[in-house]
């Protein structure tokens, strides 16, 4: 794959740009879309940025059957003439461990993000300034060979699509309800919780949609063997405050191995704040909160970033968290992290690629 030319085929037009006051997350596409092809016996090949369009697919292709579908999620930002992107690297480490588990064929991960790079240079017009705001970048995989047989595709098309974003949750970083799904599973060791690809995502829906009901943004996952102990949040992880030291749950081969998740791991052990990785169980988290120790809990995910949570509702149960309001980890990371990100807070790690 390295050393292949992208073949550029540029639109002589440009879409009018959204206001960036008014964005949403993932409504507006750029001018620009990457896309490659892969055929068994030839590899990956023919890769080209073209302009944003439909794409045309046979409609026995197996993706739109068995679901062999793969995907990750980035974003750049932009800071006066330079140009940043937040640790691409494990984004395209994480899509191929993603693949090896749906047998989708490895992407090189080098030549992707030399593509993405490029790309992202086209559509540079697009990276929207503002507070809460960047570029959004979405690399997929969908299986297109026409075969209705259960088994690998032959045939896949890597895509990457570009959205200029606001925050992910309409209420922005201000702290979310939470519903805790105790009927509902979202995966489990062995399953394709690690993986990210579209079916954990449209298996979640039904609880969603039963959690937005009870005015909660989103779902808490337990585990799906005893309902017991925290997995992770719909779109993101999940961190806790107890009394001091900050919780995680432990990756246990059901939880997505998040990027901005290792990165929070990271930033607090950094600031010599105690921090676990192990299992967290509703009933030690309800009776934290019971004796006032709960402090704080928040998710993290790239959409989300870092997304105070100010409730949980549990069974009959509401857990309100330091009054419903952020607390002060919570914004001392949101902070530190989009500003490391943003490029205007120091970057210890050398976690920003400026291309
Ligand atoms: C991301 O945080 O980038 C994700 O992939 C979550 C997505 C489902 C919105």
């Amino acid at each position: 794959m390295k050393g292949q030319t992208i073949n550029l085929n540029l639109s002589t037009t440009r879409k009018p740009k959204p206001q960036t006051d008014q964005l949403q997350f993932g409504r507006n596409f750029t001018d620009h879309m990457f896309m490659m092809d892969y055929t068994e016996g030839k590899g990956w090949h023919d890769p080209q940025i073209v302009p944003y369009q439909p794409i045309s697919l046979d409609p026995a292709s197996m993706v739109f059957h068995y679901g062999q579908t793969v995907f990750e999620g980035l974003k750049a930002y932009v800071q006066g003439e330079r140009i940043l992107l937040f640790r691409p690297e494990k984004n395209f480490q994480r899509l191929n461990i993603s693949n090896e588990r749906l047998c989708i064929p490895h992407i090189d991960e080098e030549f992707v993000l030399e593509a993405l790079e490029e790309l992202i240079n086209i559509d540079h017009e697009w990276i929207p300034v503002g507070e809460g705001t960047s570029l959004y970048i979405r690399p997929f995989i969908i299986s297109t060979e026409p075969f209705l047989g259960v088994a690998p595709s032959r045939h896949f098309k890597f895509m990457i699509i570009l959205s200029p974003v606001g925050s992910y949750y309409t209420e922005g970083i201000k702290p979310i309800k939470i519903g805790v799904e105790s009927d509902y599973v979202r995966a489990v060791k062995g399953g394709t919780g690690t993986a990210k690809t579209g079916g954990n995502y449209a298996a979640s829906l039904k609880a969603q949609e039963s959690a937005h009901l009870k005015g909660c943004a989103q779902v808490l996952w337990l585990d799906g063997l005893e309902k017991k102990y925290i997995e992770e949040v719909g779109s993101m992880n999940v961190f806790f405050k107890i009394n001091g030291e900050v919780v995680t749950p432990e990756l246990n081969g059901s939880i997505l191995d998040g990027v901005t998740r290792s990165s929070i791991i990271q930033l607090v052990k950094h600031w010599g704040i105690p921090l676990t990785e192990r299992k967290v169980s509703m009933e030690e988290l309800d009776q934290a909160h019971k004796d006032g120790l709960l402090e704080e809990a928040f998710g993290t995910g790239t959409a989300a970033v870092i997304s105070p949570v100010g409730e949980f509702v549990w069974e009959e149960k509401s857990l309100v968290i330091n009054g419903g309001e952020t607390g002060e980890l919570s914004k001392r990371l949101y902070d530190t992290l989009t500003g490391i990100q943003t490029g205007v807070v120091e970057d210890p790690f050398g976690w920003v690629k400026e291309i």
